[in-house]
């Protein structure tokens, strides 16, 4: 070892004592891919997060079913299953925690409030299922998309005759990198719903209250959801994702919630869409249809309920499989949160062609 290199140790060592480090040292906790570019020069680019995974129908359905009887009281704590990413501590993706519950005929899911913001989109539902948001009762017809926004007051309830189901969607992994987690019960089991059958509108505000701005709703009925897909159909939408509306708070023009976006997208029949990858990472779930999402090193089938992580920056594309029905996918994504900071990227795959098209030279 060199006069310098000792020099440089016994530095690095002395730093170490007193909790600091050289930054030529590098951080081993970081996840990142360092490349050579063509002219030496460094390319440094994320390593997904989490690994492309499938949660299906098959293997959730039974054990739900089981859920409802080994764990016969769902007031205190919610009665729901967790989906976690095999290659991660926490979360369906590093951003976000996707889960099914399920809801006894007559039972209330205790009113409480979180900073954790969440949503629920329904799977089985209709007429006595609501979620009280703020006061406000919201009806859960299958494939509703229901927001409870950070710190709302929300309490479920299910006065029909059937057990209710819906998958749950919230930014738990990173409210709780950012350590920002209240929570609250208020002690009762429910909230006094008011009586608001009309609802508000992102149409009108009040002109008394100078700080009022339009009123946001927060169910997006399925209804009138799959309208606006089908009003869009004979379009030719995008490559990867086909015909691919975001759901927007209709008072901002943004995201459904600040920190979760929100996708409805329909692939029409035999759809074969292009590969791209995305520094946001997405959870599916598949209203309806089969299909398959095609990863690097691996290919995951899906059909009605499965739900599908797609890590960040990981190359995959989409497949309908069926040349006669569209494929419905509902999904979630982080990519308000890295549009909020310039930090969103989408790369399509450009085949050699595209980078030459006269081809080699020779
Ligand atoms: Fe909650
Ligand atoms: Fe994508």
């Amino acid at each position: 070892m060199s006069e310098t290199a000792d020099a440089l140790k016994e530095l690095e060592d002395e730093l170490a004592l007193v909790h600091l480090r050289g930054q030529w040292q590098g951080d081993p906790n970081r996840t990142t891919k360092v490349t050579e570019s063509p002219k030496n020069g460094i390319r440094m680019e994320p390593v997904p997060s989490g690994v492309p995974h499938i949660w299906t129908w098959a293997q959730i359905e039974p054990l739900l079913a089981k859920s409802l009887h080994a764990m016969a009281e769902s007031k205190t704590a919610r009665r729901t299953l967790v989906m976690y990413n095999p290659g991660l501590a926490r979360g369906a993706t590093h951003t976000l925690v996707t889960a099914i519950q399920t809801i006894h005929p007559g039972e209330v899911a205790w009113v409480h409030r979180h900073t954790i913001a969440a949503l629920r989109f329904v799977i089985q539902g209709g007429a006595g299922v609501t979620t009280v948001v703020d006061g406000e009762a919201l009806v859960m017809e299958p494939y509703d998309l229901i927001l409870t926004p950070c710190w709302t007051w929300h309490d479920h309830h299910n006065e029909s005759g059937k057990p209710a189901i819906w998958l749950d969607a919230l930014d738990v992994p990173l409210v709780h990198n950012l350590n920002q987690i209240f929570y609250e019960e208020p002690g009762a089991p429910a909230q006094n719903a008011r009586d608001d059958p009309v609802g508000p509108s992102p149409l009108f505000r009040k002109t008394w209250d100078r700080g009022a701005g339009p009123e946001r709703p927060l169910r997006y009925a399925w209804r009138d959801t799959l309208a606006q897909l089908e009003r869009h159909a004979e379009e030719p939408g995008s490559p990867h994702d086909g015909i691919a509306l975001e759901y927007v708070n209709g008072a901002t023009g943004g995201s459904a919630l600040p920190t979760i976006g929100c996708w409805i997208q329909m692939l029409p029949p035999g759809f074969q869409g292009t590969r791209h990858r995305h520094t946001s990472s997405a959870v599916y779930f598949v209203v309806g249809g089969e299909g398959a999402t095609e990863f690097d090193d691996q290919t995951l089938d899906w059909r009605r309920h499965d739900t599908l992580a797609v890590p960040n920056w990981a190359w995959h594309r989409h497949v309908n499989r069926s040349s006669s029905e569209p494929a419905y996918l509902f999904s979630v994504n982080d990519i308000p949160i890295l549009r909020a900071f310039g930090l969103y990227r989408e790369e399509p795959e450009i085949s050699q062609l595209q980078l030459d098209p006269l081809g080699p030279a020779p």
